[in-house]
């Protein structure tokens, strides 16, 4: 078994365990939480600050699990909620029917509520200094909500139809996926208390990542099957996706563009780590 697949297991086991309990009456709303969290996913987000740790300091890769869940909570209700009839109207998500379908939109609408509060609990409730807790905190929320994802998201959304420009796209897609991947690398590195000149180039490294991980994302929109996907394809007609804008032959050569520019930001890391995220590189976008 690979570093990467034995990480991806403890994860997964830990998660399967210490999903929200839910107390009360509610005939279905724990069921529904239940299975959008344990329907998989790449679980690319937690890998990532789970690669950091065991790279820089294994001995806090437990410490580190409840951190892991927490973002990918935070991440989950992007992707309820990116699934609503109001957003991207998708009926499919990790292989699944999404919420909304199997359920209701009331539930689809709660349960990413939860998962979004929930997610702060847990991380503010790992067994870490109060100052690194604190620091996770500000990170995950500066990253993840209007001053990141959530404001990508509602670009996204008002400008379906309405092509922008490529200085905006750069904007629209750093915020709407880059910054919560690169806070995921970031995390990792505040867990492990690295100097600050390391927490920035694992930044700015993230950042490019993330960027690439969209290219992808909009590369799997046009390319696969929605079996394959787990989740509709073809769904990104009125769309600034990189597709869209470029074209398919255009968005594969930006992607190759992309990671050569990530291996440069690869080497300015630190040497044991910059191999790890290279090994995570290559699984992800055979390159
Ligand atoms: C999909 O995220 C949304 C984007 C930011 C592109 P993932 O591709 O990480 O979805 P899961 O977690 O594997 O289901
Ligand atoms: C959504 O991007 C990114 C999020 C912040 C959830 P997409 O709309 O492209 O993600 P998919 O393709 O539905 O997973
Ligand atoms: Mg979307
Ligand atoms: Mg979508
Ligand atoms: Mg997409």
């Amino acid at each position: 078994m690979n570093i990467q697949s034995d990480l991806l297991e403890r994860f997964d086991s830990y998660l399967m365990e210490n999903t929200p309990k839910i107390e009360g009456f509610h005939p279905y709303f724990q069921k529904a939480l239940d299975e959008i969290l344990k329907a998989g996913g790449k679980r690319f987000r937690p890998i990532l600050l789970l690669s950091v740790v065991d790279a820089c300091s294994p001995l806090l890769l437990r410490n580190s699990l409840p951190v892991a869940l927490g973002l990918e909570m935070l991440h989950t209700y992007s992707l309820i909620h990116d699934d609503l009839p109001s957003m991207d109207d998708a009926n499919l998500r990790r292989g699944h029917p999404t919420l909304h379908v199997t359920y209701d939109e009331v539930t689809a609408i709660l349960a990413g509520d939860a998962l979004n509060t929930d997610a702060f609990y847990v991380i503010a409730n790992a067994p870490l200094s109060s100052e690194i807790r604190i620091e996770l905190v500000k990170i995950l929320a500066q990253n993840g909500g209007s001053g990141g994802m959530v404001i990508g998201q509602a670009i996204d959304c008002e400008f379906e139809d309405k092509i922008l420009k490529q200085d905006e796209l750069e904007f629209l897609h750093l915020n709407k996926t880059a910054k919560l991947i690169a806070a995921s690398l970031l995390m990792g590195a505040v867990i492990c208390e690295l100097d600050e000149n390391s927490k920035n180039a694992i930044y700015s490294f993230g950042l490019k990542l993330g960027l690439l991980f969209q290219i992808q994302d909009d590369i799997i929109d046009a390319t696969m099957s929605s079996k394959e996907a787990g989740k509709p394809t073809g769904n990104d007609e009125h769309k600034n996706s990189f597709v869209n804008l470029l074209g398919l032959k255009g968005a594969q050569e930006y992607k190759q563009n992309a990671l050569k520019a990530l291996h440069v930001e690869l080497n300015k890391l630190d040497k044991n780590l910059a191999v790890r995220l290279d090994t995570i590189v290559k699984g992800y976008f055979n390159g």
